[in-house]
């Protein structure tokens, strides 16, 4: 530990710098991320101090203008967590009482960093999700459009690998719209659930101030607030699984497309083909054209799935009350923002480039997907299910049988009935459940860039 600069619990003595080292771990370079969120959270907690009596105006104002400084340098790029400082809540305390002096001080009355923490990570998560919700909806329109733009173009489903019945493009790429629907879900799930309140927390058993954390719930912007401060504590760990859970969600959604992708982009099935620009090439052998992006998008997004175990296996057998096991939490969940979102820009962007082959059925090795065709024909004209399907594959084993390529499929999410519309509906009745513009509003009234 840096003696110049103490940490802001200092009393006596100073943890060895093996210590300082080792527990502070990657808190200064992760908790950048955080800043903003702290700093914004601090605001709303001042607010809250001043309407309780424990500031008055004036240090009010002076609180407030300094912190809205730093956000401005934090949005430029210019926040660091130096040398020796240990974590975001004391770098930001640390600058404004360099600033200030002593009122810097005045402003962690009635909370603690167990609260801070809890209430960076919600706010900071929940910019998230809105970022992956957007380009949630931004993959789901383009795989509407390409099911739309392909609907009449045939290709053979699959069971077990093994050529099964007629499908389309536009079922395929519909499918995946509709799996992001079904995503879209579990993301507003858990939104709602980061979207309370867990400061006044405190150090997990709340305060013997009269702390108004319904005022800084309505500050920040939240639907509720985790009431019982054992339990808004607890929140740490659970807030990032169920999150998680909804991430890998997506994940898992991404990871099936891009390995069929891979499957129907190789010569042998030759249903879809990326243009060449949009692959990589070979060291050795020179007509290659790789699908390297379905190839890394696929092991990204298996290794998201990943990560609710992860996260489950940091806090299992942890009883309630803070431990600093929890910090830990931060390396796995905080990174797999970007790498989701990258995922889901790069699909978005390939999606819209790949080329169908719309000539697949012209190959006789697909003619006997049409086999349950014929024997609905025959079992629509009156002879029995169980009858008409023995005699075709009696037809099949003789050589026989002659496929008619004409199909009707007309129910509900069938070929000739894709119900893109009805999807789309469902998608954007979840989407309009999302309180962004609320959210967005209560932290822009905080940082000054509304008036209040
Ligand atoms: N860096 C800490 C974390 O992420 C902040 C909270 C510290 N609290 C404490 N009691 N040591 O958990």
């Amino acid at each position: 530990m840096n003696t110049k600069d103490t940490p802001i619990w200092h009393k006596s003595t100073l943890p060895t710098d093996e210590i300082a080292r080792f527990t502070v771990g990657r808190d200064r370079e992760l908790d950048v991320l955080l800043a903003e969120s702290d700093v914004l959270g601090s605001i709303a907690h001042i607010t809250m101090l001043q309407h309780i009596g424990l500031l008055t105006s004036d240090e009010l104002h002076t609180l407030t203008a300094a912190l809205r400084e730093i956000l401005g340098d934090i949005r430029c790029g210019r926040f660091v967590i130096e040398e020796g400082i240990e974590d975001v809540h004391s770098q930001v305390e640390l600058l404004l009482t360099r600033r200030l002096g002593d009122v810097g001080k005045k402003i962690h009355s009635g909370r603690s960093r167990n609260d801070q923490v809890l209430l960076d990570l919600k706010l900071w998560t929940r910019r998230q999700l809105r970022e992956v919700v957007e380009l949630v909806r931004q993959l789901f329109e383009e795989l509407q459009r390409q099911s739309e733009r392909y609907k009449a173009v045939l290709m053979p489903g699959y069971t077990h690998l093994q050529v099964a019945m007629p499908s389309s493009f536009g079922l395929w790429f519909g499918a995946y719209a509709e799996s992001l629907a079904d995503d879209m879900l579990f993301l507003l799930a858990a939104y709602r659930l980061v979207n309370r309140n867990p400061l006044g927390s405190a150090a997990g058993y709340g305060s013997s101030f009269p702390l108004n954390r319904q005022m800084t719930t309505d500050l920040l912007g939240f639907d509720s607030m985790d009431y019982n401060v054992v339990y808004a504590q607890m929140g740490r760990g659970k807030m990032e699984r169920n999150v998680s859970f909804a991430i890998a969600s997506v994940a898992a959604t991404i990871a099936k497309l891009a390995f069929d992708a891979c499957l129907f982009n190789s010569q042998n099935f030759a249903f879809l083909k990326l243009p060449p620009e949009c692959t990589t090439g070979s060291s050795i052998m020179p007509h290659k054209k790789n699908p390297d992006v379905f190839e890394l998008t696929r092991a990204k997004c298996n290794k998201l799935q990943a990560l609710p175990q992860q996260l489950t296996l940091i806090t299992s057998n942890l009883p309630s009350g803070y431990f600093r096991d929890l910090q830990i939490l931060k390396e796995v969940f905080l990174p797999a923002f970007d790498e989701l979102k990258d995922c889901l820009s790069m699909t978005t962007y390939i999606i819209n480039k790949i080329e169908v082959n719309e000539h697949i059925l012209d190959d006789p090795r697909y003619d006997l997907m049409f086999s349950v065709e014929t024997v609905n024909k025959l079992a629509a004209s009156g002879t029995p299910f169980r009858d008409a399907y023995r005699q075709v594959g009696l037809d099949i084993e003789a050589g026989r049988f002659v496929p008619d390529k004409e199909i009707h499929h007309t129910h509900e999410g069938s070929i000739g009935c894709l119900c893109n519309e009805r999807i789309a509906e469902y998608m954007n009745s979840i989407l309009d459940d999302f309180p962004f513009q609320r959210v967005e509003a209560a932290e822009k009234k905080l940082s000054g860039e509304q008036p209040t």
